[in-house]
C-alpha cells in the first residue's frame, strides 16, 4: 500500500513535468528531470539523517498585494541557527525558470511555481542549507532560509492581468519576505549572505544591494549567485532564444521599474535583466558560482529543440564525446563569453568567482556538488570551501578552470 502511494506520487510529479513541457514551449522546468525530485520515495519517509524543514506561509503579505501568480500568499522555510551562528543568516532564493507570456504564467498557477497551494509542505535542507558541519562547514549553524519562488520573474515583477487573474508581484514578495525575516530576528544579524540558484541566482544579483541596505553598516553582508549567469548568447541557429524569452518576462511582468537605474539609463530593459550588464555595478561584495557550460543554458538557450529542428546537435548535447570539433568550439566560445562577462567584475578585490568547466547547473544546493569527498573542485578546493574562504576573507577566490575537458571533478547533468 505504501509503495503504491509512493509510485502514484512519483508518477504524478513526472506527469506534472511532462505537462509543463508540452504546455510550455520553453520547457522551463527541465532541470527538475535531472534533479532528484522532492516528491521522491525518500522525501515521503525521510531518512534519519534528513533535515526536513516545514513551509511557513506569510498570510499577512496578501493585504500588501505580495502574492504568487494565483493570488496565494508567498512562503519560506526557516531553520534556526545556533551557537556562534545564532545571529548569522543565509537567505537562499529558490529558482525555477520564468514565465514570459499569459499561457505559461497561467499554467504556473497550477504548480508550486505559481501557487503556494501546490508547494511541498517541507523540504530537505542540503548543501548550503545543511545543519551539519560535515556537509556545510561554514554556514551549518547559521539561520538558513529557503525562499519559495512563485512569481515567475526572479522576484522582480510588478503588475497584474485582470482578465486572466494573474498577479505579477515578485518585487512585493521580495519585500514582504524580507520584512517577515527581519521580524523573525534577521534585524539583529551580524553576518548575512543572500544566495540563490538559477532564476534565484539572477534574483540574488538583482536584489543584492537592496539586501545590503536592510542592515546597518556594521553588518557584514555579501551575495552569492549560483548558476545565475544567464548570457545573452546566440543559439546554434543564430537566434537569441533567451533574449526573446526575457523580453516577454520583462514586458509582461512589469520588471523594468525594478531594474537598476545604473543599467536602464544606458540600455534597454531586457538587456538589464542579463547579469552581464549588471554584475560590475553591484556595490555589495558578490560571488559568482557558475559552470562554464551551464547545463540549463546549453539545453534551453544554446541548443533548444527549436534551434535544432533536425536534431543535428542531439548526440553532442547528451554526450560531449560525440561532439565534433566545431561543436566543441561552439561550447568554448560560450565559455569565453562567460569569462568576458565577468571580467570587470573580477577586478574588484571584494568579489569572488568559481567558474568550473562542467556541464552542471546549481552547485550550492545539492550535497554532491557543494561539499563532499568527490565534489567539484578548482585548485583542489570544493565549492563550499571557496565560498567560505571568500565570505570570511580567508583568501581571495578567483577560481577559473581550464577549458573542457580538463576538469575531472565535474558532476555533469545528464541531458536528454
Ligand atoms: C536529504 O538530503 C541528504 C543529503 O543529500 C540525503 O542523504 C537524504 O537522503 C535526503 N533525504 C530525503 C528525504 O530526500
Ligand atoms: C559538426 O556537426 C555539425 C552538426 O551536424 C555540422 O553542421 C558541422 O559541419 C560539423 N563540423 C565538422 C567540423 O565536422
Amino acid at each position: 500500500m505504501k509503495w503504491f502511494l509512493l509510485r502514484v506520487l512519483s508518477l504524478w510529479s513526472l506527469a506534472l513535468i511532462d505537462m509543463s513541457r508540452s504546455e510550455n514551449g520553453f520547457e522551463e522546468l527541465i532541470a527538475e528531470e535531472i534533479y532528484p525530485s522532492y516528491f521522491d520515495e525518500e522525501a515521503v519517509f525521510p531518512g534519519a539523517n534528513s533535515l526536513m524543514v516545514p513551509l511557513t506561509l506569510i498570510p499577512g503579505a496578501v493585504s500588501k498585494g505580495a502574492v504568487c501568480l494565483d493570488g496565494t500568499p508567498p512562503g519560506y522555510h526557516l531553520h534556526r541557527g545556533f551557537g556562534s551562528g545564532a545571529n548569522n543568516w543565509v537567505i537562499h532564493l529558490e529558482g525555477g525558470g520564468w514565465c514570459n507570456n499569459i499561457r505559461t504564467c497561467v499554467f504556473r498557477k497550477t504548480t508550486r511555481r505559481g501557487s503556494s497551494k501546490f508547494m511541498e509542505k517541507q523540504l530537505n535542507f542540503t548543501g548550503i542549507l545543511s545543519n551539519k558541519p560535515a556537509e556545510n562547514p561554514d554556514f551549518y549553524n547559521w539561520n538558513r532560509v529557503r525562499v519559495r519562488y512563485c512569481d515567475g520573474a526572479s522576484f522582480a515583477g510588478e503588475g497584474q492581468d485582470e482578465v486572466n487573474q494573474l498577479y505579477f508581484r515578485g518585487q512585493r514578495i521580495w519585500s514582504a519576505v524580507m520584512e517577515e525575516l527581519m521580524s523573525q530576528g534577521m534585524q539583529n544579524a551580524i553576518q548575512a549572505l543572500l544566495s540563490g540558484c538559477s532564476a534565484g541566482g539572477l534574483a540574488s544579483i538583482l536584489h543584492c544591494d537592496e539586501f545590503k541596505a536592510l542592515f546597518p553598516e556594521t553588518t557584514k553582508v555579501k551575495c552569492l549567485s549560483d548558476a545565475g549567469l544567464f548570457l545573452d548568447s546566440l543559439n546554434v541557429a543564430g537566434g537569441r532564444t533567451l533574449r526573446d524569452m526575457y523580453a516577454g518576462v520583462v514586458t509582461l511582468q512589469g520588471v523594468q521599474k525594478n531594474l537598476p537605474s545604473s543599467c536602464t539609463s544606458q540600455k534597454d530593459p531586457t538587456s538589464c535583466f542579463f547579469p552581464q550588464n549588471l554584475v560590475s555595478n553591484v556595490k555589495t561584495p558578490m560571488f559568482l558560482l557558475n559552470a562554464a557550460y551551464d547545463a540549463w543554458q546549453v539545453d534551453q538557450s544554446l541548443i533548444p529543440s527549436s534551434a535544432d529542428p533536425h536534431g543535428l546537435w542531439h548526440d553532442c548535447k547528451v554526450d560531449r564525446l560525440r561532439c565534433n570539433s566545431s561543436q566543441i568550439k561552439f561550447f568554448q566560445d560560450f565559455r569565453d563569453q562567460m569569462l568576458n562577462a565577468v571580467k570587470i567584475f573580477s577586478w574588484s578585490n571584494q568579489n569572488g568567482l568559481f567558474i568550473n568547466s562542467c556541464f552542471a547547473h546549481c552547485q550550492s544546493e545539492l550535497q554532491d556538488t557543494w561539499y563532499g569527498n568527490d565534489s567539484p573542485r578548482v585548485g583542489n578546493k570544493a565549492v563550499a570551501v571557496s565560498v567560505g574562504d571568500w565570505f570570511f576573507d580567508r583568501s581571495t577566490v578567483k577560481a577559473i578552470d581550464c577549458p573542457y575537458p580538463c576538469d575531472k571533478t565535474c558532476h555533469d547533468m545528464v541531458l536528454k
